[in-house]
């Protein structure tokens, strides 16, 4: 539609803890091997936060330099959603401390639910606000530190994960090749224990028992989420191409979420996507949840990877279930 307002992004930026947990470190208090780790998951290394650091720390910092990299100052924020399924606490929202931290005053601020999805999901409500003219100047960030739910005597789970923030910063554009030109978002909540936490909430308050039953760690059925994850990952690449009207040819880079190099490989290699056109660095940052993408993107768009006149294509999925894409020209 000509003329028509589309969020577009004006501003990247990430953050990770400095602490890195290497898979050898990993061999050391549990019975794996860097080599099983690599070969079925594609990770080497991941970030974990130190004692004291937390969420909206990491969140904070990523947002910092999204704002720097839009060049705008944070009291010119209408708005801050942030994705993240480890908040600092139940409440208030981490979205609320972030606001605080970078000095925004007044502005809505909210945490979105949405797990691995959340950046995405978060992207999709901010850029409606975008697009009605309601709002001028957001800022979406993912931000998740589930090594503080992992249970580092699961091999089969805690693994994958790895802590870290992303953020953006959306604004209008009225320019036709420019934007967030699709999004698509999804849940089935007949899959909520295929990946979960079931202590600590009005379910399984926090008690003495729920903690030594280990109810406030990840539970996750590993084979059932992969499965789920090539399927979901494959249609979110395919509604991406078919609503925009773009072949593989069209597309510039896939940046995925970060959940395990076979899951990736297998979802792009249905459309033969070469791998130089999907962005990986699970190897060093394993999965971090909400912050997977932006993460990814702030790292694509600062090596050059990706940048003006770009076509990405970002494809999330996790606990909910829940799924989400999106086509962005940049
Ligand atoms: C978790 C995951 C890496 C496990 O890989 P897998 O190939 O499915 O492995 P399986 O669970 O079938 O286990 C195979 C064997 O390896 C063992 N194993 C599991 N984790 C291991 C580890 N860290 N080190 C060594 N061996 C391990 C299992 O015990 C099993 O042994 P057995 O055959 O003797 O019973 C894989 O299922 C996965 O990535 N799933 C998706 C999870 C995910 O991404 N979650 C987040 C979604 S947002």
């Amino acid at each position: 539609m000509p003329g028509a307002v589309r969020a577009t992004i004006t501003g990247f930026g990430s953050a990770a803890p400095e602490r890195v947990m290497t898979n050898h470190d990993l061999e050391k208090i549990l019975d794996t091997s860097d080599e099983w780790i690599a070969k079925r998951t594609g990770i080497k290394e991941r970030r974990i936060v130190s004692d004291g650091e937390t969420t909206s720390m990491l969140a904070t910092r990523a947002a910092k330099n999204a704002l720097a990299s839009a060049k705008i100052q944070a009291d010119e924020l209408d708005l801050i959603v942030c994705g993240t399924v480890s908040p600092d606490m139940p409440f208030p929202a981490s979205a609320c401390f972030v606001q605080d931290a970078i000095g925004a005053k007044n502005i809505p601020a909210f945490d979105l639910s949405a797990a691995c999805s959340g950046f995405v999901y978060g992207l999709t409500t901010a850029s409606q606000f975008v697009e009605t003219g309601k709002y001028e100047k957001v800022l979406v960030i993912g931000a998740d530190c589930l090594s503080r739910v992992a249970d580092f005597t699961d091999r089969g789970s805690c693994i994958l994960f790895g802590d870290g923030a992303g953020a953006v910063v959306l604004e209008p554009t009225s320019e036709p090749d420019k934007g967030v030109v699709h999004t698509v978002m999804g849940a089935d909540g007949s899959g909520w224990d295929f990946i979960h936490v079931p202590g600590g909430g009005t379910r399984h308050p926090t008690t003495h028992e729920t903690v030594d039953e280990k109810l406030h760690y990840v539970k996750m059925r590993g084979r059932d989420v992969y499965k789920f994850a090539v399927d979901k990952m494959q249609w979110l690449l395919g509604d991406c191409m078919e609503k925009c009207g773009l072949g593989v040819d069209d597309v510039d880079m896939v940046i995925p979420h970060q959940v395990n190099i076979r899951i990736i490989e297998s979802a792009t290699s249905k459309y033969n996507f070469p791998m130089d056109k999907v962005y990986v660095n699970i190897d060093r940052y394993g999965n971090t949840s909400a912050a997977s993408i932006p993460l990814a993107m702030d790292e694509a768009v600062k090596k050059g990877a990706v940048g003006p006149g770009s076509t990405v294509i970002i494809v999330a999925f996790g606990a909910g279930l829940t799924w989400a894409g999106a086509t962005i020209k940049l």
